[in-house]
Order: structure tokens, then C-alpha cells, then sequence
């Protein structure tokens, strides 16, 4: 089903974004009740993993957002003011105390499966780190071995054992490297550099020992101690080309990339003019309807974007005079100031990828999420989004805890976690973005066809939904509500 959307002049087509299920309810398709049962949980992660594949192959359409209101006055722009290209989220990398145990529990938690490393049974000393992949979802996850060996063999020739013991120290686990995908990391670089970013590593040359294809990686300062890392070159494996193919039986529960990158920072304004003029990113647009009314959510925040907002970096600081402390204040006090708060990972079925992620949590060695909202939310929420879900669908979204917001093209799922580790910082969000379908181009600027039908392969447009503005109310109750079980 079709909605033509004038304003951006593309198509809004729902068909690729399904949902899975046998049953059919006006055109919409939905989930049967138990993807995974409670006896595959008991079974851990590998029984729990095999239910879910089987059901990665159902699908059905979700009809079209007919209902959405149309914002009157708000006009989308997009100055494509980049300055140097940028294509997508590459990887993210994560410095952990002990490498093992955090991508274990990744892997069970998200549905990942290792396929690289370097550690000391690949020869380095340096540091032990893995890689694990859910479709174009890459993290990896490196600690530092101890100081007291000699280092050899690192993967990363820049790595620096005494930086992520003292990334350790100040942070717990967190993100160091958001990786991105660019034509030209040398010269993305040169640019950055020359429009202010501070260096974290220039430019070095990576080889593949296997195929001889080469990748060239640098970095720049991004907030706190988190860098931006550019990556470009001829080599097609997941993280860096001086890593060690692992071979592992490919697994997922349907998280299929990095959607958005939230860092937190004292001051926004001057993390976003720096970002701006160094990477030349626009202040992405967003409009919801609850805009119009004043919201006390505990924070401000600006979503900046690439020209294809593929990479999509919104930037938060915390607002004071609340009654409860800002989340932002408590994550810049926990986190030693400024880092990384959320990745936002985006599924194609939130349903299933959350039936998966539930069972995967608690003793199953996952990850917790937030309470659900309150009755009330769940209650007005069809009133709010309208008839783009089904009363079954609106159910599953309270069974499941979601929340539910939308923008003036599309409509966006989302739900968070609680912390992933001892301190209340970073956190993850899994969401589903329906809507804004566009035609995919080729780098001429022509739709590419579908080779068997000869129609346009379409895209969802990157932040279709928008971010859940309208839910930061409801969630910023749920966080305070969680953080006065804390002593912070
Ligand atoms: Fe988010």
C-alpha cells in the first residue's frame, strides 16, 4: 500500500516494513501470541536463537499511516552540507575491562555471533577484542592485557594499553569508537582536522592478509573520549582488516543496524557547533505534536545528521531546576563527564526482536528494560497514533512495554533498557520505524530497479518517526522512578 508523501516527493510504501504473523487483520499481519516459549528460554540462549530464526522468514504489511497529522508551517530541511562523504554507521567499539565476559553477553543478549578477533591466541599481547555481527550491526568489544607483558602483535597499531585503562577507570563499560563508513578517511580527516576536530589517530593503512584488500582508519575526538572513527577502503569484512576471521553459526533476532549514536555532554551547544563545523552535519528536523506544549523532561536535545542521515548523532545536556535530578546530571557524574549515552539499534519487527530480547533477559543472561509505561499511556495511545496498528498490535505493544511515537511522515516503536552495567551511563534502545519509503539511488543519482520487477528498490528514509520526543515525558518518569531505587 502507497501514500504518497509531496512535500519530500517520495514515496511512503509500508510493504517492507512487516510484521510477522499467520494471522491477517484489516490487510495488517500479526504475531502469534508466543514466538518464543518458555521452554525455549529454559533452554538458554541456542534453543531461544533456533525460535527465532524461524521466524524471520514470515512477513505481512502494515497499512498505510493515513491518519498522520499533517504539520502545518513545518518544513524538512537538509542544507547536504557534509564535508567529505559519508555513507553509513560502520561499527561500534566498546572498551570493557574484560573483553570475554561483555561479548557474551552481548551475543546472548542482542542475538550476535562472533566473526573476528585478535587476542592472544592470534599473537597480540596488546589486547584482547572480538567482533559480533546481527546483519549490519557490528560491535566489537577490546580490553587491555596486562601492562606488566610486553606488548606485540596489536591489531590497532594506535591502541594505547594505558588510554583504556584509564577509559576503565573513569567510565566502566562504554563506547570508544563510533565507526563510520566514508569515500575517504585520509582525506575525511584532513578535512576534519583543518575545520577544528582534535586528532585521536591519523590515518593509517590496514590489510587483509587474506584477500590483500586494504582499508584505511583514522580518528577524530567526539565528545569526552569517545572518537569518531572513519573508515574506508576496498575491504568488505566487518570491523578491521587486521583482525582474525572467526567462522560462527550466524545467528539474530532481527536487529538489523545502528540507527542512531546519543552522546551526552555538558554543554550542547558547544558539542554540536564543534561537530557541525568539522563534519558540516545539519541539525536534523524533527516535529511532533507535543512540541507545541512545554515538556520537563530533564534534557535539550539537538539530532544532527548526515546529508543521507544515515548517521544520525543527537546530542544531549541536562536542564536543571527539576525536582529530581537531571538523568543527563546523573550520567555526566557516573560517567566522569562526557560519553556515550545510548545506541538506538533498529529492527524491521520489533515484535519478534523483542519477544527474542525478553526471553534472552534476566537469568538468561540478557539484558533488563525500563517498566512499561503507565495505563494511561497505553490507554490515550491510539488516539495519539491512530490506525497505523491494529487493536491486537496495540496490545502486543503493552504486553511488550513499548512505547509509541510519531512524526509528521512516519511512526516510530521504540523501548530502552535499563544500564548495561554497574553504572546508571550507557543504555541501549531497540525501535521500528514505519514509513517514509524512498527510492534507492545509485551514485548518478538514478532509482535503481528491481531486477525481477523492474520497479524502484525503496529505502526508508533515516530517522522516519522522528526520536520519540513525544514519549520523553513518559520516559523521563520511568527514569526517575528508576533511578530513586539508586543511591545516585
Ligand atoms: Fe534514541
Amino acid at each position: 500500500m502507497q501514500h504518497l508523501c509531496p512535500e519530500r516527493q517520495y514515496c511512503t510504501a509500508f510493504a517492507q516494513n512487516s510484521l510477522p504473523a499467520p494471522t491477517l487483520l484489516r490487510g495488517v499481519a500479526l504475531l502469534p501470541a508466543h514466538v518464543i516459549s518458555r521452554k525455549s528460554h529454559a533452554q538458554g540462549c541456542r534453543g531461544h536463537r533456533s525460535a527465532v530464526r524461524a521466524q524471520q522468514g514470515q512477513s505481512g504489511e502494515l497499512e498505510a499511516l493515513s491518519e498522520l497529522a499533517e504539520a502545518q508551517g513545518f518544513r524538512r530541511k537538509n542544507p547536504l552540507s557534509d564535508k567529505f562523504e559519508v555513507l553509513r554507521f560502520h561499527h561500534i567499539e566498546w572498551w570493557c575491562a574484560d573483553a570475554t565476559n561483555a561479548q557474551t553477553r552481548f551475543s546472548c543478549g542482542l542475538g550476535m555471533h562472533m566473526v573476528a578477533k585478535s587476542d592472544l591466541s592470534t599473537g597480540n599481547t596488546t589486547f584482547a577484542s572480538f567482533v559480533l555481527q546481527s546483519h549490519d550491526m557490528v560491535f566489537a568489544f577490546t580490553a587491555p592485557q596486562s601492562q606488566k607483558q610486553p606488548g606485540k602483535g596489536s591489531a590497532i597499531p594506535w591502541y594505547s594499553r594505558s588510554k583504556a585503562f584509564q577509559f576503565n577507570q573513569h567510565h566502566g563499560l562504554g563506547v570508544r569508537a563510533v565507526g563510520i563508513l566514508v569515500t575517504d578517511a585520509a582525506a575525511a580527516y584532513k578535512i576534519a582536522v583543518q575545520n577544528g576536530a582534535v586528532s585521536a589517530a591519523e590515518p593509517v593503512t590496514l590489510t587483509d592478509k587474506a584477500t590483500g584488500q586494504e582499508q584505511t582508519v583514522a580518528e577524530v575526538l567526539l565528545y569526552g573520549d569517545v572518537v569518531l572513527r572513519l573508515v574506508s577502503g576496498s575491504f568488505q569484512g566487518p570491523f578491521l582488516a587486521s583482525y582474525t576471521p572467526v567462522s560462527s553459526h550466524p545467528v539474530s533476532y532481527g536487529i538489523r543496524r545502528v540507527d542512531h549514536a546519543v552522546g551526552n555532554v555538558p554543554v550542547m551547544h558547544d558539542t554540536v557547533e564543534y561537530i557541525k563545523r568539522f563534519s558540516g552535519f545539519h541539525e536534523f528536523a524533527e516535529f511532533t505534536a507535543e512540541d507545541v506544549g512545554t515538556l520537563d523532561s530533564g534534557l535539550n536535545s539537538m539530532v544532527l545528521a548526515s546529508n543521507n542521515e544515515m548517521v544520525i548523532m543527537p546530542i544531549n545536556e541536562p536542564t536543571f531546576g527539576t525536582p529530581r535530578k537531571s538523568q543527563i546530571q546523573t550520567y555526566l557524574e557516573q560517567n566522569e563527564g562526557p560519553g556515550l549515552q545510548h545506541l538506538a539499534l533498529k529492527t524491521d519487527n520489533i515484535f519478534t526482536t523483542m519477544k527474542a530480547l525478553r526471553a534472552a533477559s534476566g537469568a538468561a543472561g540478557g539484558f533488563d528494560f525500563m517498566p512499561a509505561a503507565s495505563d494511561d499511556y497505553y490507554r490515550q495511545l491510539p488516539e495519539k497514533i491512530g490506525n497505523v496498528l491494529t487493536e491486537e498490535q496495540y496490545a502486543m505493544v503493552k504486553e511488550l512495554g513499548l512505547l509509541v511515537d510519531k512524526d509528521d511522515q512516519g511512526v516510530l516503536l521504540q523501548i530502552f533498557t535499563q544500564p548495561l552495567g554497574d553504572r546508571p551511563t550507557v543504555f541501549l534502545e531497540i525501535i521500528q520505524r514505519v514509513g517514509c519509503m524512498r527510492p534507492l539511488l545509485d551514485p548518478r543519482g538514478e532509482e535503481v530497479k528491481a531486477k525481477d520487477s523492474n520497479s524502484p528498490v525503496l529505502v526508508q528514509a533515516g530517522g522516519c518517526g522522528g526520536f520519540g520526543k513525544g514519549n520523553f515525558s513518559e520516559l523521563f518518569k520511568k527514569i526517575e522512578d528508576y533511578e530513586r531505587t539508586l543511591s545516585v
